[in-house]
C-alpha cells in the first residue's frame, strides 16, 4: 500500500483517487479550489469511444493519427483507442447517464471524426455530468480530501519526489509527505488573452514539475478553439453545433471553409481556426459568424442548453441570428512527458490528465479526445503506483532552460496574456516570438505567497517555455503555424482500403 498525493479535481484525477482508494492505496487529494472546479466541468462536446457497429478502434486510432498531424504516438493512440470503450462503461458504472435516443445511446459528430462516435450527456454538459458522478465516487471513497489547497512545489529528495508543497486554504505553507504524487493539474489557458479554460487553468502542475527537474514536451502545440462567442468570458460554443449542421460565415454571408478544406466546418480544429483567424483578419477584425439557424430553436434548446442559455445570457438569439464567434485558447497538447503509464521522468512522480504529454494528440487533438484520454490513462496510472518509484524508459525530451534578464520587474498578468495572444497564438514567426522572450526575460515573479502569486509564477515559466518550444520547432505543423516556415510537415494517414482489412 502506497501514500499517494493527488493534485488536482478534474476527471483525471478523480479517476485516480478512486481507482487509486479501490486498490487500496491511502489517498490524499488537494485541488486549489472547489473539488468540482475545472475544464471537466465545462467540457461540452462529449467524450469519444468506438463503440458502435459501424466503428472500429482502428478507426478511431486513425482518425487520431490524421488529426495528430503525423506527430502522435501510435502506441499511446492504440492504447487510448483500444482501452476507451472499457472507461466507458467504467463511467456508465460510475452513474454517469449518456444521453439516449430511441435506438439506444445517442452519438454526436464532431470535426474530423470518420463516424459519429461523441457520446453526450446533459445535451451539452457532458463535463459537468461525468464531474459530478466522479465527485460523487470520490467522496464515497476513503480519499482525503483538501480543498483551497494550491501546489507551489514538489518536494525532491535525492532525485525522488517525496511530496508537495502546498498552500493551504489559511495561507500556510505545509508540505505533504507521500510515495507517489499524481499530478492532474489540468491545462493552461490562462497563458492567452481569449480561452475558454476557467481562470483556475494556469499550468501548476507542468511548472512545478520543470522546476523539479521532468522532462517537459510539445509545449508549443496549444490548440485554439474555432468558436468561443465573441462576448464577455468567451463562453465555448461546441464541435457538436458544427456536428449538426451548423455553419461559419462570413462578413458578406459566404461559407467560406469548404474552399479551404472539403470538409469545411468539420475539418481538422487547427485548419478551422486559422481559416476564421485570418477571414478575421481580412475583414479588418469583424468576427466571422456561427450560423445555426438551420437547426431551429426547438433543436438547439434541446440538444445545447447550455450553450442556448450562453448565447442569450450574451444577448443574443441564435437560433435566429448568426452569432459572432472567435478563436480561443482551449487546451494544451502539450504537459510534463509521461510512459503509458502516467510515470515521468522522476521517480515518484506520475502526471495525467491535460497537464501530461502522452503522446496521443500530437500536433493537433482530435475532437472529445480529451476526457478519454483523462480516464484511460488515469486509469493506468492508478494501476502502475507500485511500479513509480522505477525509471520509465522516455523517448528523448528536453530539460528546457528559459532566459530572464538582470533588469526586471514583476510579472504584469493582463500583459502576459495579450502578448501570449498576439506573439505566440494561432500564428507565430521568428521576430513575434523573440520579442516575446525579450519581453518575458524582464519580468520576475515574486516569492508565491498567495494564490494569485503562485499561479502568477507559473504562468511566466510556462509562457517563457512556450516560447522557446515554439522558437525550437521551425517548421509549421498542426496547431503550430509559423508564417515563416509555412510548409506543414505531412503525416502519414491511414487509407479506406487498409483500414477496411484491419
Ligand atoms: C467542443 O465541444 O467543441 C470541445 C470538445 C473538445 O474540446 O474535445
Amino acid at each position: 500500500m502506497a501514500r499517494v498525493l493527488v493534485v488536482g479535481g478534474g476527471i483525471a484525477g478523480l479517476w485516480t483517487a478512486v481507482k487509486a482508494a479501490d486498490a487500496g492505496h491511502d489517498v490524499e487529494l488537494v485541488t486549489k479550489a472547489e473539488l468540482a472546479e475545472g475544464s471537466t466541468r465545462y467540457a461540452q462536446g462529449g467524450i469519444a469511444a468506438a463503440i458502435f457497429p459501424d466503428d472500429s478502434a482502428r478507426r478511431h486510432f486513425a482518425d487520431t493519427m490524421d488529426a495528430g498531424a503525423g506527430l502522435a504516438d501510435p502506441a499511446a493512440v492504440g492504447v487510448l483507442c483500444d482501452e476507451g470503450p472499457a472507461r466507458v462503461r467504467d463511467l456508465i458504472r460510475f452513474g454517469v447517464g449518456f444521453d439516449r435516443g430511441e435506438s439506444g445511446l445517442h452519438r454526436g459528430l464532431e470535426a474530423a471524426h470518420s463516424r459519429a462516435r461523441i457520446l453526450h450527456a446533459g445535451g451539452d454538459a457532458t463535463g459537468a455530468v461525468i464531474e459530478a458522478a466522479l465527485v460523487g465516487t470520490v467522496r464515497r471513497r476513503a480519499v482525503a480530501i483538501a480543498e483551497g489547497a494550491m501546489l507551489i512545489d514538489l518536494a525532491v529528495t535525492a532525485g525522488r519526489v517525496t511530496g508537495a508543497i502546498v498552500l493551504d486554504a489559511a495561507g500556510r505553507r505545509r508540505v505533504h509527505t507521500a510515495d507517489v504524487v499524481v499530478l492532474a493539474t489540468g491545462g493552461s489557458g490562462c497563458l492567452y488573452r481569449h480561452t475558454t479554460n476557467p481562470t483556475v487553468a494556469t499550468g501548476d502542475g507542468v511548472a512545478a514539475a520543470w522546476r523539479a527537474g521532468a522532462a517537459v514536451a510539445d509545449l508549443e502545440f496549444t490548440q485554439f478553439h474555432p468558436t468561443a462567442l465573441a462576448a464577455p468570458g468567451t463562453p465555448l460554443i461546441s464541435e457538436a453545433v458544427r456536428g449538426e449542421g451548423a455553419v461559419l460565415r462570413d462578413a458578406g454571408g459566404e461559407r467560406f471553409l469548404l474552399a479551404i478544406d472539403p470538409r469545411g466546418e468539420l475539418a481538422p480544429r487547427d485548419v478551422v481556426a486559422r481559416a476564421v483567424w485570418r477571414r478575421v483578419r481580412e475583414q479588418g477584425g469583424t468576427p466571422v459568424r456561427l450560423d445555426a439557424t438551420a437547426l431551429g430553436g426547438d433543436f438547439l434548446a434541446a440538444r445545447f442548453p447550455s450553450i442556448d442559455r450562453a448565447t442569450r445570457e450574451a444577448g443574443f438569439d441564435w437560433s435566429r441570428e448568426p452569432v459572432p464567434v472567435t478563436p480561443a485558447a482551449h487546451y494544451a497538447m502539450g504537459g510534463i512527458a509521461t510512459d503509458l503509464d502516467g510515470r515521468t521522468s522522476l521517480p515518484g512522480l506520475l502526471a495525467v490528465g491535460e497537464c501530461a504529454r502522452t503522446g496521443v494528440h500530437g500536433a493537433n487533438r482530435l475532437a472529445s479526445n480529451s476526457l478519454l484520454e483523462a480516464a484511460v490513462f488515469a486509469d493506468r496510472a492508478a494501476r502502475a503506483i507500485e511500479a513509480a518509484s522505477t525509471i520509465p524508459s522516455l523517448p528523448e525530451h528536453a530539460h528546457p532552460q528559459v532566459a530572464s534578464s538582470h533588469e526586471r520587474s514583476p510579472v504584469d498578468r493582463r500583459e502576459l496574456q495579450e502578448l501570449m495572444w498576439a506573439n505566440v497564438g494561432l500564428e507565430r514567426d521568428e521576430a513575434g516570438l523573440a520579442a516575446a522572450a525579450e519581453r518575458l526575460a524582464a519580468w520576475t515573479a515574486a516569492e508565491p505567497v498567495d494564490r494569485r502569486s503562485a499561479e502568477d509564477r507559473n504562468l511566466l515559466d510556462l509562457a517563457r517555455l512556450t516560447v522557446a518550444a515554439a522558437r525550437a520547432r521551425r517548421a509549421s505543423v498542426g496547431a503550430h503555424f509559423r508564417t515563416d516556415a509555412p510548409a506543414a510537415a505531412s503525416g502519414a494517414s491511414i487509407a479506406e482500403p487498409e483500414l477496411e482489412a484491419a
